[in-house]
Protein backbone atom coordinates (compact mmCIF):
# COMPACT_ATOMS: atom_id res chain seq x y z
CA UNK A 1 0.00 0.00 0.00
CA UNK A 2 1.21 3.35 -0.85
CA UNK A 3 1.85 5.98 1.83
CA UNK A 4 -1.01 7.86 -0.20
CA UNK A 5 -3.67 5.63 0.03
CA UNK A 6 -2.93 4.29 3.32
CA UNK A 7 -3.39 7.41 5.32
CA UNK A 8 -2.11 6.81 9.09
CA UNK A 9 -2.84 10.12 9.87
CA UNK A 10 -6.22 11.22 8.40
CA UNK A 11 -8.54 11.50 11.27
CA UNK A 12 -11.47 9.35 11.70
CA UNK A 13 -13.86 12.13 13.35
CA UNK A 14 -11.51 15.24 12.25
CA UNK A 15 -12.67 17.24 9.12
CA UNK A 16 -9.59 16.95 6.87
CA UNK A 17 -9.65 17.94 3.09
CA UNK A 18 -9.76 15.36 -0.01
CA UNK A 19 -6.51 16.50 -1.17
CA UNK A 20 -4.24 19.33 -0.69
CA UNK A 21 -3.45 22.08 1.47
CA UNK A 22 -6.19 23.09 4.45
CA UNK A 23 -5.76 26.20 7.05
CA UNK A 24 -8.38 28.08 8.63
CA UNK A 25 -12.13 27.41 8.95
CA UNK A 26 -14.06 30.08 6.89
CA UNK A 27 -17.86 31.14 6.72
CA UNK A 28 -19.08 29.21 9.61
CA UNK A 29 -22.88 28.98 9.41
CA UNK A 30 -26.05 26.89 10.28
CA UNK A 31 -28.49 27.47 7.40
CA UNK A 32 -31.62 24.82 6.61
CA UNK A 33 -30.42 21.95 8.84
CA UNK A 34 -26.88 22.28 7.83
CA UNK A 35 -23.48 23.36 9.37
CA UNK A 36 -20.99 25.16 6.67
CA UNK A 37 -17.68 24.66 7.35
CA UNK A 38 -16.06 26.68 4.43
CA UNK A 39 -12.18 26.39 4.49
CA UNK A 40 -8.43 27.99 3.17
CA UNK A 41 -7.76 25.93 0.65
CA UNK A 42 -4.58 25.41 -2.07
CA UNK A 43 -6.48 22.92 -4.66
CA UNK A 44 -2.84 22.96 -6.04
CA UNK A 45 -0.85 22.38 -3.60
CA UNK A 46 0.42 21.09 -0.39
CA UNK A 47 1.47 24.19 1.23
CA UNK A 48 -0.09 27.54 1.49
CA UNK A 49 -0.15 29.21 -1.98
CA UNK A 50 -3.17 30.21 -4.08
CA UNK A 51 -6.20 30.53 -1.76
CA UNK A 52 -9.98 29.46 -2.71
CA UNK A 53 -12.44 28.67 0.04
CA UNK A 54 -12.88 24.60 0.04
CA UNK A 55 -16.39 23.91 1.20
CA UNK A 56 -17.48 20.80 3.62
CA UNK A 57 -21.54 20.46 5.33
CA UNK A 58 -22.35 18.16 8.23
CA UNK A 59 -25.41 16.92 9.34
CA UNK A 60 -24.46 16.39 13.19
CA UNK A 61 -21.02 18.05 13.07
CA UNK A 62 -19.04 14.22 13.07
CA UNK A 63 -19.91 13.54 9.52
CA UNK A 64 -18.33 15.85 6.74
CA UNK A 65 -19.66 16.25 3.08
CA UNK A 66 -16.80 18.09 0.99
CA UNK A 67 -18.29 19.38 -1.66
CA UNK A 68 -16.88 21.55 -4.82
CA UNK A 69 -14.96 24.45 -4.32
CA UNK A 70 -17.12 27.49 -3.30
CA UNK A 71 -14.60 30.99 -3.84
CA UNK A 72 -12.02 30.76 -6.44
CA UNK A 73 -9.53 33.39 -6.61
CA UNK A 74 -10.09 36.23 -9.41
CA UNK A 75 -8.60 40.15 -10.52
CA UNK A 76 -9.27 41.27 -7.20
CA UNK A 77 -7.04 38.41 -5.73
CA UNK A 78 -6.90 35.36 -3.75
CA UNK A 79 -9.81 34.41 -1.10
CA UNK A 80 -8.13 34.68 1.88
CA UNK A 81 -10.24 34.32 5.45
CA UNK A 82 -13.50 35.61 6.56
CA UNK A 83 -17.30 34.60 7.29
CA UNK A 84 -20.50 33.86 6.53
CA UNK A 85 -24.16 35.08 7.67
CA UNK A 86 -27.55 34.66 6.67
CA UNK A 87 -28.89 37.31 5.22
CA UNK A 88 -32.50 36.59 6.58
CA UNK A 89 -34.70 40.15 5.95
CA UNK A 90 -32.64 40.72 2.76
CA UNK A 91 -30.73 43.73 3.74
CA UNK A 92 -28.43 43.49 0.68
CA UNK A 93 -31.25 43.02 -1.75
CA UNK A 94 -29.43 39.91 -2.77
CA UNK A 95 -32.10 37.75 -2.22
CA UNK A 96 -36.10 37.79 -3.56
CA UNK A 97 -38.59 35.75 -1.92
CA UNK A 98 -35.73 33.26 0.32
CA UNK A 99 -32.98 34.02 2.72
CA UNK A 100 -29.48 33.41 1.58
CA UNK A 101 -25.76 33.14 2.38
CA UNK A 102 -23.54 36.36 2.25
CA UNK A 103 -19.60 35.22 2.80
CA UNK A 104 -17.71 38.45 3.55
CA UNK A 105 -14.00 37.73 3.23
CA UNK A 106 -10.41 39.08 2.27
CA UNK A 107 -9.26 39.28 -0.85
CA UNK A 108 -5.87 39.67 -1.18
CA UNK A 109 -4.33 41.55 -4.15
CA UNK A 110 -0.02 40.59 -4.56
CA UNK A 111 2.07 43.49 -6.03
CA UNK A 112 4.55 43.75 -8.21
CA UNK A 113 8.04 42.95 -6.75
CA UNK A 114 9.16 45.37 -3.81
CA UNK A 115 5.08 46.73 -3.06
CA UNK A 116 3.14 45.28 -0.26
CA UNK A 117 -0.17 42.80 -1.43
CA UNK A 118 -3.29 44.69 -1.13
CA UNK A 119 -5.96 43.03 1.34
CA UNK A 120 -9.68 44.66 1.05
CA UNK A 121 -13.17 42.95 2.27
CA UNK A 122 -15.61 41.26 -0.54
CA UNK A 123 -18.97 39.70 -0.85
CA UNK A 124 -20.53 36.86 -2.73
CA UNK A 125 -23.73 35.29 -1.89
CA UNK A 126 -25.66 31.74 -2.63
CA UNK A 127 -29.37 31.19 -3.07
CA UNK A 128 -28.88 27.89 -3.29
CA UNK A 129 -27.43 26.53 0.15
CA UNK A 130 -23.91 27.58 -0.73
CA UNK A 131 -24.07 25.33 -3.64
CA UNK A 132 -22.95 28.01 -5.81
CA UNK A 133 -21.84 31.81 -5.06
CA UNK A 134 -21.94 34.68 -7.37
CA UNK A 135 -19.51 37.48 -6.29
CA UNK A 136 -20.87 41.29 -5.45
CA UNK A 137 -20.35 43.30 -8.79
CA UNK A 138 -19.32 46.39 -6.10
CA UNK A 139 -16.52 44.64 -5.08
CA UNK A 140 -14.36 45.63 -2.64
CA UNK A 141 -16.86 46.95 0.03
CA UNK A 142 -14.47 47.87 2.47
CA UNK A 143 -10.58 49.19 1.85
CA UNK A 144 -8.29 50.68 3.86
CA UNK A 145 -5.81 53.36 3.33
CA UNK A 146 -2.79 52.12 5.54
CA UNK A 147 -2.85 48.47 6.87
CA UNK A 148 -1.43 46.50 5.21
CA UNK A 149 -2.92 43.31 7.12
CA UNK A 150 -6.38 44.31 6.98
CA UNK A 151 -8.21 40.91 6.97
CA UNK A 152 -10.27 38.28 8.14
CA UNK A 153 -13.82 39.80 8.39
CA UNK A 154 -16.10 38.53 10.88
CA UNK A 155 -19.51 39.36 10.33
CA UNK A 156 -22.75 39.15 13.00
CA UNK A 157 -26.00 41.20 13.17
CA UNK A 158 -25.99 43.00 16.35
CA UNK A 159 -29.84 42.70 17.35
CA UNK A 160 -29.67 45.97 19.80
CA UNK A 161 -29.05 48.16 17.17
CA UNK A 162 -30.29 46.35 14.27
CA UNK A 163 -27.29 46.51 11.97
CA UNK A 164 -24.76 44.37 11.21
CA UNK A 165 -21.27 44.24 13.00
CA UNK A 166 -17.69 43.80 11.53
CA UNK A 167 -14.50 42.57 13.41
CA UNK A 168 -11.71 42.87 11.12
CA UNK A 169 -7.47 42.41 11.55
CA UNK A 170 -5.32 45.49 11.38
CA UNK A 171 -2.13 44.84 11.98
CA UNK A 172 -2.10 44.12 15.45
CA UNK A 173 -5.62 45.86 16.14
CA UNK A 174 -8.89 45.08 15.15
CA UNK A 175 -11.69 47.34 14.00
CA UNK A 176 -14.54 47.20 14.64
CA UNK A 177 -17.15 48.43 11.78
CA UNK A 178 -20.79 48.55 11.21
CA UNK A 179 -23.45 48.71 8.26
CA UNK A 180 -26.99 48.10 7.36
CA UNK A 181 -26.58 45.75 4.61
CA UNK A 182 -23.41 44.30 4.15
CA UNK A 183 -21.81 46.69 1.65
CA UNK A 184 -21.91 50.25 3.12
CA UNK A 185 -19.69 49.83 6.22
CA UNK A 186 -18.99 52.69 9.10
CA UNK A 187 -15.90 52.70 11.40
CA UNK A 188 -16.70 52.18 14.62
CA UNK A 189 -13.73 51.60 16.84
CA UNK A 190 -10.50 50.59 17.38
CA UNK A 191 -8.79 47.54 19.89
CA UNK A 192 -5.82 46.56 20.65
CA UNK A 193 -3.30 48.71 21.09
CA UNK A 194 -1.11 47.82 24.70
CA UNK A 195 -3.67 45.20 25.57
CA UNK A 196 -2.98 41.28 25.55
CA UNK A 197 -0.44 39.19 23.18
CA UNK A 198 1.37 41.47 20.43
CA UNK A 199 3.69 38.69 19.53
CA UNK A 200 2.55 38.50 16.33
CA UNK A 201 0.34 40.07 13.31
CA UNK A 202 -3.34 40.20 14.73
CA UNK A 203 -5.89 37.28 12.72
CA UNK A 204 -8.86 35.77 12.07
CA UNK A 205 -11.29 37.45 15.12
CA UNK A 206 -14.43 36.97 16.89
CA UNK A 207 -16.67 39.04 18.85
CA UNK A 208 -20.08 37.22 20.54
CA UNK A 209 -22.20 37.74 23.21
CA UNK A 210 -22.22 34.66 26.29
CA UNK A 211 -23.98 34.02 29.21
CA UNK A 212 -21.96 33.92 32.43
CA UNK A 213 -22.79 30.52 34.42
CA UNK A 214 -25.34 29.61 32.77
CA UNK A 215 -28.06 32.63 33.50
CA UNK A 216 -29.52 35.13 30.70
CA UNK A 217 -29.54 38.04 32.98
CA UNK A 218 -25.40 37.94 33.18
CA UNK A 219 -23.77 38.28 30.07
CA UNK A 220 -20.49 39.03 28.60
CA UNK A 221 -18.52 39.52 25.12
CA UNK A 222 -15.88 37.58 24.03
CA UNK A 223 -13.39 38.17 21.65
CA UNK A 224 -10.83 35.71 20.13
CA UNK A 225 -8.01 37.02 18.21
CA UNK A 226 -5.72 34.57 17.07
CA UNK A 227 -1.64 35.72 16.40
CA UNK A 228 0.66 34.78 13.98
CA UNK A 229 3.52 32.91 13.91
CA UNK A 230 6.42 35.69 14.49
CA UNK A 231 9.79 33.42 14.06
CA UNK A 232 11.20 35.31 17.46
CA UNK A 233 7.95 33.60 19.27
CA UNK A 234 8.81 29.93 19.92
CA UNK A 235 5.26 29.10 20.71
CA UNK A 236 4.25 30.00 17.08
CA UNK A 237 0.36 30.80 16.10
CA UNK A 238 -1.64 30.99 19.65
CA UNK A 239 -5.35 32.44 19.84
CA UNK A 240 -6.02 34.61 22.50
CA UNK A 241 -9.20 35.73 24.11
CA UNK A 242 -10.48 38.85 25.85
CA UNK A 243 -14.10 39.75 28.35
CA UNK A 244 -15.66 42.37 28.55
CA UNK A 245 -18.59 44.53 27.05
CA UNK A 246 -19.74 45.66 23.78
CA UNK A 247 -21.99 48.41 22.81
CA UNK A 248 -22.81 48.31 19.73
CA UNK A 249 -19.47 50.39 18.51
CA UNK A 250 -16.97 50.07 21.03
CA UNK A 251 -15.66 46.70 22.87
CA UNK A 252 -14.35 47.61 26.57
CA UNK A 253 -12.60 44.68 28.26
CA UNK A 254 -12.48 44.01 31.45
CA UNK A 255 -8.61 43.00 31.13
CA UNK A 256 -7.07 46.54 32.17
CA UNK A 257 -3.49 45.03 32.10
CA UNK A 258 -1.19 42.97 29.25
CA UNK A 259 -1.99 39.85 31.20
CA UNK A 260 -2.43 37.14 27.99
CA UNK A 261 -5.35 34.81 28.04
CA UNK A 262 -4.82 31.81 25.92
CA UNK A 263 -7.78 29.95 24.64
CA UNK A 264 -5.63 26.66 23.89
CA UNK A 265 -2.44 25.32 26.00
CA UNK A 266 -1.66 23.05 23.31
CA UNK A 267 0.31 24.34 20.02
CA UNK A 268 -2.41 23.07 17.24
CA UNK A 269 -5.56 25.12 17.89
CA UNK A 270 -5.19 27.93 15.41
CA UNK A 271 -7.52 30.66 13.82
CA UNK A 272 -10.36 29.45 15.01
CA UNK A 273 -14.04 31.12 14.98
CA UNK A 274 -17.51 30.69 16.35
CA UNK A 275 -20.71 29.54 14.27
CA UNK A 276 -23.22 31.86 12.69
CA UNK A 277 -26.73 31.67 13.23
CA UNK A 278 -27.80 28.69 14.92
CA UNK A 279 -31.12 28.20 15.70
CA UNK A 280 -32.16 30.58 18.94
CA UNK A 281 -33.14 27.72 20.67
CA UNK A 282 -29.76 25.80 20.47
CA UNK A 283 -28.64 28.62 22.19
CA UNK A 284 -25.03 27.57 22.14
CA UNK A 285 -21.56 28.72 20.36
CA UNK A 286 -20.15 26.46 18.63
CA UNK A 287 -16.34 26.78 17.65
CA UNK A 288 -14.01 25.00 15.39
CA UNK A 289 -10.34 25.76 14.72
CA UNK A 290 -7.11 24.55 12.46
CA UNK A 291 -5.37 22.08 13.88
CA UNK A 292 -1.73 23.16 13.27
CA UNK A 293 0.59 26.06 13.94
CA UNK A 294 1.96 28.36 11.24
CA UNK A 295 5.56 27.46 12.85
CA UNK A 296 5.48 24.20 11.06
CA UNK A 297 2.40 23.62 9.56
CA UNK A 298 4.10 23.22 5.50
CA UNK A 299 6.27 20.58 7.53
CA UNK A 300 4.16 18.21 8.54
CA UNK A 301 4.06 14.42 7.66
CA UNK A 302 1.58 14.44 4.84
CA UNK A 303 -0.14 11.70 2.46
CA UNK A 304 -1.65 13.53 -0.44
CA UNK A 305 -3.74 15.87 2.04
CA UNK A 306 -1.93 18.64 4.85
CA UNK A 307 -4.61 19.84 7.36
CA UNK A 308 -7.16 19.03 9.71
CA UNK A 309 -9.91 20.13 12.00
CA UNK A 310 -10.24 20.56 15.84
CA UNK A 311 -13.41 18.69 17.23
CA UNK A 312 -16.53 21.48 17.12
CA UNK A 313 -17.00 22.43 20.66
CA UNK A 314 -19.21 24.62 22.15
CA UNK A 315 -18.18 27.96 24.18
CA UNK A 316 -19.14 29.28 27.75
CA UNK A 317 -18.40 31.72 29.91
CA UNK A 318 -17.82 30.77 33.95
CA UNK A 319 -16.82 32.34 36.92
CA UNK A 320 -13.60 30.74 38.12
CA UNK A 321 -11.70 32.29 40.79
CA UNK A 322 -13.70 35.11 40.10
CA UNK A 323 -12.63 35.81 36.71
CA UNK A 324 -14.69 35.75 33.78
CA UNK A 325 -13.33 32.37 32.42
CA UNK A 326 -13.97 30.70 28.62
CA UNK A 327 -14.69 27.05 28.99
CA UNK A 328 -14.50 25.04 25.90
CA UNK A 329 -16.60 21.68 25.80
CA UNK A 330 -16.29 18.93 22.85
CA UNK A 331 -19.69 19.21 20.96
CA UNK A 332 -22.57 17.28 22.45
CA UNK A 333 -23.18 15.69 18.93
CA UNK A 334 -19.73 13.77 19.76
CA UNK A 335 -21.47 11.39 22.11
CA UNK A 336 -24.12 10.36 19.67
CA UNK A 337 -21.14 9.17 17.45
CA UNK A 338 -19.49 7.21 19.89
CA UNK A 339 -19.39 3.27 21.28
CA UNK A 340 -18.68 2.33 24.65
CA UNK A 341 -15.30 -0.29 24.71
CA UNK A 342 -14.61 0.00 28.26
CA UNK A 343 -16.30 1.37 31.70
CA UNK A 344 -14.95 0.62 35.55
CA UNK A 345 -14.85 2.21 38.61
CA UNK A 346 -12.27 2.50 41.88
CA UNK A 347 -10.17 0.59 39.47
CA UNK A 348 -6.14 0.72 39.93
CA UNK A 349 -3.49 1.47 36.98
CA UNK A 350 -3.21 -2.31 36.94
CA UNK A 351 -6.17 -3.53 36.50
CA UNK A 352 -7.08 -0.53 34.09
CA UNK A 353 -3.76 -1.59 32.02
CA UNK A 354 -4.97 -5.38 32.02
CA UNK A 355 -8.25 -4.61 30.38
CA UNK A 356 -6.29 -2.14 27.76
CA UNK A 357 -3.77 -4.50 27.07
CA UNK A 358 -6.47 -6.21 24.83
CA UNK A 359 -7.46 -3.28 23.22
CA UNK A 360 -6.20 -1.99 19.67
CA UNK A 361 -8.05 1.46 19.57
CA UNK A 362 -7.21 3.64 16.82
CA UNK A 363 -9.68 7.02 17.69
CA UNK A 364 -11.28 7.02 21.09
CA UNK A 365 -12.28 9.17 23.69
CA UNK A 366 -11.00 8.71 27.32
CA UNK A 367 -13.37 9.73 30.14
CA UNK A 368 -11.17 9.46 33.40
CA UNK A 369 -12.14 10.85 37.41
CA UNK A 370 -8.67 10.27 39.89
CA UNK A 371 -9.01 12.18 43.16
CA UNK A 372 -7.96 15.90 43.66
CA UNK A 373 -4.00 15.42 44.82
CA UNK A 374 -3.18 11.98 42.42
CA UNK A 375 -0.75 12.57 39.41
CA UNK A 376 -2.09 10.13 37.09
CA UNK A 377 -2.78 9.71 33.23
CA UNK A 378 -2.72 7.74 29.82
CA UNK A 379 0.04 7.09 27.60
CA UNK A 380 -1.49 7.37 24.14
CA UNK A 381 -0.75 5.56 20.55
CA UNK A 382 1.65 3.79 22.09
CA UNK A 383 4.05 1.73 20.64
CA UNK A 384 8.05 0.90 20.21
CA UNK A 385 9.75 4.07 21.90
CA UNK A 386 6.96 6.07 21.25
CA UNK A 387 4.29 7.42 23.01
CA UNK A 388 2.08 10.33 24.24
CA UNK A 389 1.85 10.85 27.73
CA UNK A 390 -1.42 13.01 28.91
CA UNK A 391 -2.00 13.53 32.11
CA UNK A 392 -2.33 15.66 35.55
CA UNK A 393 0.44 17.02 37.40
CA UNK A 394 -0.98 16.97 40.92
CA UNK A 395 2.23 19.22 42.57
CA UNK A 396 1.78 22.11 40.01
CA UNK A 397 -1.65 21.59 39.71
CA UNK A 398 -1.45 21.44 35.62
CA UNK A 399 -2.76 19.37 32.82
CA UNK A 400 -0.44 18.27 30.67
CA UNK A 401 0.77 16.55 27.01
CA UNK A 402 3.71 15.41 26.71
CA UNK A 403 4.63 15.23 22.66
CA UNK A 404 8.64 14.90 22.91
CA UNK A 405 8.51 10.76 22.23
CA UNK A 406 5.08 11.08 20.05
CA UNK A 407 6.55 9.76 16.77
CA UNK A 408 7.35 11.13 13.76
CA UNK A 409 8.44 15.12 15.03
CA UNK A 410 11.98 15.57 13.29
CA UNK A 411 10.70 18.04 10.78
CA UNK A 412 10.62 20.82 12.86
CA UNK A 413 12.77 21.63 15.94
CA UNK A 414 10.32 23.06 17.50
CA UNK A 415 7.36 20.54 17.33
CA UNK A 416 8.44 18.13 20.32
CA UNK A 417 7.39 19.27 23.84
CA UNK A 418 5.56 19.30 26.86
CA UNK A 419 2.56 21.62 26.98
CA UNK A 420 0.75 22.59 30.43
CA UNK A 421 -2.48 24.08 31.20
CA UNK A 422 -2.92 25.58 35.01
CA UNK A 423 -6.32 24.21 36.73
CA UNK A 424 -8.26 26.86 38.13
CA UNK A 425 -9.77 26.13 41.18
CA UNK A 426 -9.93 22.49 41.06
CA UNK A 427 -12.57 20.24 42.92
CA UNK A 428 -12.17 17.19 44.82
CA UNK A 429 -11.67 15.17 41.10
CA UNK A 430 -9.74 15.64 38.23
CA UNK A 431 -12.09 14.65 35.14
CA UNK A 432 -9.57 14.02 32.42
CA UNK A 433 -11.19 14.07 28.99
CA UNK A 434 -9.11 13.05 26.19
CA UNK A 435 -9.49 12.89 22.35
CA UNK A 436 -7.25 10.88 20.77
CA UNK A 437 -7.19 10.13 16.81
CA UNK A 438 -5.02 9.46 14.56
CA UNK A 439 -2.46 12.00 14.50
CA UNK A 440 -3.83 14.34 17.32
CA UNK A 441 -4.58 14.48 20.68
CA UNK A 442 -7.37 16.84 22.39
CA UNK A 443 -7.30 17.37 26.44
CA UNK A 444 -9.85 18.37 28.47
CA UNK A 445 -9.76 19.06 32.12
CA UNK A 446 -11.71 21.13 34.85
CA UNK A 447 -14.92 21.00 33.13
CA UNK A 448 -13.08 22.68 30.04
CA UNK A 449 -11.40 25.36 31.49
CA UNK A 450 -7.94 23.25 30.64
CA UNK A 451 -7.70 22.27 27.08
CA UNK A 452 -4.66 21.12 25.09
CA UNK A 453 -4.71 20.73 21.65
CA UNK A 454 -1.85 19.26 20.07
CA UNK A 455 -0.74 17.04 16.62
CA UNK A 456 1.00 13.94 16.84
CA UNK A 457 2.36 11.96 14.27
CA UNK A 458 2.80 8.33 15.53
CA UNK A 459 3.33 4.97 13.77
CA UNK A 460 0.46 3.05 12.65
CA UNK A 461 1.25 0.03 14.88
CA UNK A 462 1.30 2.69 17.83
CA UNK A 463 -2.08 1.45 19.29
CA UNK A 464 -1.14 1.01 22.71
CA UNK A 465 -2.84 2.67 25.65
CA UNK A 466 -2.13 2.59 29.16
CA UNK A 467 -3.22 4.33 32.36
CA UNK A 468 0.24 5.22 34.63
CA UNK A 469 -0.61 7.24 38.14
CA UNK A 470 2.03 8.05 41.27
CA UNK A 471 1.83 4.94 42.65
CA UNK A 472 0.34 1.19 40.61
CA UNK A 473 -2.17 0.83 43.34
CA UNK A 474 -3.66 4.34 43.07
CA UNK A 475 -7.37 4.44 42.09
CA UNK A 476 -9.41 5.92 39.28
CA UNK A 477 -12.43 7.02 40.31
CA UNK A 478 -14.39 6.14 36.99
CA UNK A 479 -12.34 5.21 34.01
CA UNK A 480 -14.92 5.32 30.63
CA UNK A 481 -13.45 4.90 26.93
CA UNK A 482 -15.64 4.80 23.84
CA UNK A 483 -14.94 4.26 20.38
CA UNK A 484 -15.41 7.17 18.02
CA UNK A 485 -15.69 7.66 14.45
CA UNK A 486 -17.74 9.48 11.61
CA UNK A 487 -20.05 7.47 9.52
CA UNK A 488 -17.97 7.99 6.42
C1 LIG B 1 -4.54 32.84 9.43
C2 LIG B 1 -4.32 33.48 8.07
C3 LIG B 1 -5.31 34.60 7.85
C4 LIG B 1 -5.40 34.69 6.37
C5 LIG B 1 -5.27 33.25 5.96
C6 LIG B 1 -4.57 33.02 4.65
O1 LIG B 1 -4.05 31.55 9.53
O2 LIG B 1 -2.98 33.95 7.98
O3 LIG B 1 -4.97 35.80 8.47
O4 LIG B 1 -6.59 35.25 5.90
O5 LIG B 1 -4.56 32.59 7.01
O6 LIG B 1 -4.65 31.68 4.28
Amino acid sequence: MSAITKQNYRGAYHFSPKEKWMNDPNGLVYFEGEYHLFFQHHPGGMTMGDMHWGHAVSKDLVTWEELPIALVPDELGMIFSGSAVVDWNNTTGFFEDQPGLVAIFTHHLDMPEGQPAVQRQSLAYSKDKGRTWTKYEGNPVLEHDTFIDFRDPKVFWNKEKSRWVMIVACGQTVGLYHSPDLINWTFASEFGEGIGSHDGVWECPDLFQLAVDGTKSDTKWVMLVSIGADPAFEEGSRTQYFTGDFDGAVFTPDEESRSIRWLDHGRDNYAGVSWSDLPEEDGRRLFIGWMSNWMYAGQTPAEGFRGAMTIPRELYLELRNGQTTLIQKPAKELEAARTPVLSLKNVSVQEINAACAKLHLEAYVIEAEVAHGTSAGFKVKAGAKQQTMVGIDAQTEELYVDRTASGKHDFHKLFPGRHSAKLAAPGTAYDLHIYVDRSSVEAFCGGGQAVITDLIFPESESTGLAAFADNEEDLFLSLDIYNLASST
